[in-house]
């Protein structure tokens, strides 16, 4: 199959083109170039905010389009100059307005389309990628639009799935703080897996809307996977989430966190889906403690100057464990 990927330079992207490659695919890649592609795959340098942008791959029919954009413009350019006869458009499980029900399938509604071709923040990423899939499902040919769940595992820059491993295996006093929520909903794909999926549908021209994610566990479960890939003789010490809160300490995110915790009742199920369809047409997930060991193998990797992009600093967690003792 002659594949182009509209990425292939990050995380998912770069996972697909190898996967992609290792399967004897003719791999192209085209992005700006913010890190490298695998060895063997094709990098054609282009800034899709260009409106050109895709002139040198616009030139032959593709067997395949993989495209991994979030902004509804780089879609629609896509959608507009490119020739194939399958796209896959990689979407989320943003697109759904709601995120209080448990595993939602794909008929369950979504937040209306962006019409503007670009975002101008990211609570309109839901709404962007909705209508990145209304683009693709009215091109001619067939479609795979791919709701990804969190994804985890080597190279989750994000630091999600890998920070609890990673503090469990480097902890800094006899215990490690997580949220006092056990039984939070969590539910993640690894990125192999998920890059698997999405070159398996491309070969078959899998035709629809697809969830693709891992079986719904819960944050407890995480957390005692974490310990045990880390090997680690720290204890999980759950923290309440008020505590959290009041201490300044950010959910699921970005610094300063503790990842994958979400206190809006609203948002419990926000990570579960159904994936029965995908599992028909072959998606395969791994063990939820496999993907964590990559995630901790990926993390001891990191150059550890570089501040990491998510969790608690060795000093933020010793100054929560000081107050905790001070209440
Ligand atoms: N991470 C998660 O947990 C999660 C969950 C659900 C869904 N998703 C979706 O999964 C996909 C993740 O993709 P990813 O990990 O490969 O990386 P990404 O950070 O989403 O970037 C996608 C690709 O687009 C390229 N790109 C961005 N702006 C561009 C531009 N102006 N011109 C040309 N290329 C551009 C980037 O390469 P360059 O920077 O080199 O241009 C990169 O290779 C996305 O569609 C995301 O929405 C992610």
């Amino acid at each position: 199959m002659e594949l182009l990927i509209l990425g292939g330079t990050r995380f998912l992207g770069y996972a697909v083109a190898t996967a992609a490659r290792d399967r004897g695919h003719d791999v192209t890649c085209l992005a700006r170039g913010s890190g490298p592609v695998p060895d063997g795959v094709r990098l054609v340098l282009a800034d899709r905010d260009d409106d050109g942008a895709l002139a040198p791959v616009s030139d032959r029919p593709w067997d395949a389009v993989v495209d991994l954009a979030t902004l509804p413009g780089h879609v629609r350019r896509a959608v507009r100059d490119l020739h194939t006869s399958h796209r896959v458009q990689v979407s989320t499980a943003n697109v759904y307005a709601r995120a209080d029900t448990p595993e939602q399938d794909e008929q369950a509604p979504v937040v209306d389309p962006l019409e503007a071709d670009v975002m101008s923040g990211m609570e309109e990423y839901g709404a962007a990628k909705v209508a990145c899939e209304v683009a693709v499902r009215r091109a001619p040919g067939t479609s795979t639009v791919v709701r990804a769940g969190l994804i985890g595992g080597p190279g989750d820059a994000s630091g999600r799935t890998g920070y609890y491993p990673w503090r469990f295996a480097h902890p800094t006093g006899p215990d490690v703080l997580v949220p006092d929520d056990p039984e939070l909903p969590v539910s993640l794909i690894d990125v192999d897996d998920l890059a698997a999926w999405i070159v398996l549908a491309a070969e078959r021209r899998v035709d629809g809307t697809f969830n693709a994610t891992g079986p719904t566990t819960s944050l407890g479960a995480v957390v005692d996977a974490a310990r045990r890939v880390a090997g680690s003789g720290a204890e999980a010490r759950p923290v309440a989430l008020d505590v959290l809160a009041r201490e300044g300490v950010n959910q699921w995110m970005g610094p300063r966190s503790l990842p994958l915790w979400i206190a809006e009742p609203t948002m419990r199920w926000f990570s579960t889906l159904d994936t029965s369809a995908a599992r028909r047409e072959g998606l395969v997930t791994r063990p939820l403690e496999e993907t964590l060991a990559r995630a901790l193998a990926y993390e001891e990797t990191r150059d550890e100057a570089r501040p990491r992009a998510c969790g608690l600093t060795d000093e933020e967690e010793r100054a929560l464990r000081s107050a905790l003792a001070g209440e």
